[in-house]
């Protein structure tokens, strides 16, 4: 309330990020919970199940929970506190995700640990500046476009074709096996790729992260590589970009133990940042990503980075692997249940989600519907973008007996079709 006013609000002189302004809407998720919220309130004793937001839900194994509980009470004594550290990330869990994930490959000091991989991509748009040219997949994690926006990348949007202006939106659908058609694409400054891809869960071949990596070279762009699903893959294709040849020259790679242990809640992530890597006026891309992380960012917790350390430990890599492998169990039970109603059915073997076809049914409908008939959450295909109209993504994190019931409530909706 303003000084001197009562019950009235009185505005500031300060002038509104035009940027912000041209969001459409709330970010995608909190926009879901609104709404499966009013579902709940209108219908108090249902039980909603949630396939919606991809939100872990399964018990971190205890070999983890013990190395983050041991910091936790290390704090306690002198030996055991420590304050600020090394905002790059402690260099035993640099060297660790070094080993574990970037054998041979990379160098421990261009990985950098993070709250997420969702903060880095900001910091990285923050690292960009305004102005740089971006082209997405469509659809894809709104994350890059929302946060492209809100940087200055973009023009307004147009509701016409629900795109926002500046930005090059690269179609992935099933007509085009979800591998953006790059021949025909214009050169942006940056390319945001997430593979195994959020929503569709479509994951590139060797041979087309190559094309990709060809394209940036010859383009002079920089690809930042949204890897958080790659240990999902089980197809023999690589679990990280810099697998392939010239992507030290392109790349930026983030990823995150979200989804690989279960870390939506404690919070941790990294980014990979080739030391070779260079802006247009020969300037190396890591040493302004060092001076992000060190002015934004004062390292993630030291609680969080004990855990990281034993999740990249053998007892630790065991656990996550089992961890993935119960939500692959999901999805195996998601997509069967769908192609066994006979819908079109993409994703959900190199990736914890399913993409569902609805006959080209408009999105939110099909949302709304499922919410109304089966209290189920889903996410509508439109909300990552306008390719992805037409289809729902159900995510495979949820509890073994949610995940049979959510079946069983679609049987009975959808099994007539
Ligand atoms: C999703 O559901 O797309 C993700 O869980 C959201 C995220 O990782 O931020």
């Amino acid at each position: 309330m303003g000084r001197g006013t009562r019950g009235a609000c009185r505005a500031t002189g300060v002038a509104r990020n035009a940027n912000i302004a041209k969001l459409q809407a709330g970010y995608l998720f909190p926009e879901i919970a609104k709404r499966r919220n009013a579902h709940q309130e209108a219908n108090p004793d249902a039980r909603v199940i949630s396939l919606g937001i991809g939100d872990t839900t399964e018990p971190i194994p205890a070999v983890i929970t013990d190395a983050m509980a041991g910091a936790a009470k290390g704090l306690n004594t002198l030996e055991g506190y420590s304050g600020y550290g090394a905002e790059q990330g402690k260099p035993d869990l640099r060297a660790g995700l070094c080993e574990a994930f970037y054998k041979g490959v990379m160098e421990p000091d261009e990985i950098f640990v993070s709250d997420g991989s969702k903060c880095d991509i900001s910091r990285l748009q923050m690292m960009l500046g305004p102005g740089r040219s971006v082209a997405v997949q469509d659809p894809s994690y709104p994350a890059y476009v929302d946060s492209s926006v809100i940087t200055g990348q973009t023009g307004e949007f147009d509701e016409a074709s629900g795109q926002f202006d500046d930005i090059v939106y690269m179609t992935c659908r099933p007509e085009n096996n979800f591998f953006p058609d790059l021949a025909n694409t214009p050169r942006t400054d940056i390319i945001f790729f997430c593979n195994p891809n959020n929503p569709t869960g479509a994951c590139a071949t060797r041979e087309q992260l190559q094309e990709l990596v060809d394209f940036a070279l010859k383009n002079g762009s920089i690809v930042v590589y949204d890897a958080a699903y790659a240990i999902f893959i089980e197809d023999d294709v690589p679990l990280t970009i810099f697998d392939i040849p010239g992507a030290k020259d392109c790349c930026i790679e983030t990823c995150s133990f979200s989804k690989y242990a279960g870390f939506t809640g404690v919070r941790l992530g990294w980014t990979v940042v080739p030391k070779q890597l260079k802006f247009a006026d020969g300037s190396p891309v890591i040493a302004d990503f060092n001076r992000i992380m060190t002015t934004c960012f004062n390292g993630a917790s030291n609680v969080a980075q004990a855990g990281g350390l034993a999740c990249v430990k053998p007892g630790g890599m065991e656990g996550m692997m089992s961890l993935v492998n119960y939500y692959k169990d999901n999805c195996k039970l998601i997509r069967q249940t769908f192609v066994d109603m006979g819908f079109e059915v993409h994703g959900g073997t190199n990736a914890p989600y399913v993409w569902v076809g609805f006959d080209g049914r408009a999105s939110w409908d099909v949302f709304a519907e499922i919410l109304e008939k089966c209290d189920l959450v889903t996410t509508p295909g439109s909300g990552f973008g306008p390719g992805g109209e037409g289809f729902v993504r159900v995510s495979a994190f949820g509890h073994r007996e949610d995940v049979e019931e959510a079946c069983q409530r679609l049987q009975k909706i959808y099994g007539g079709k």
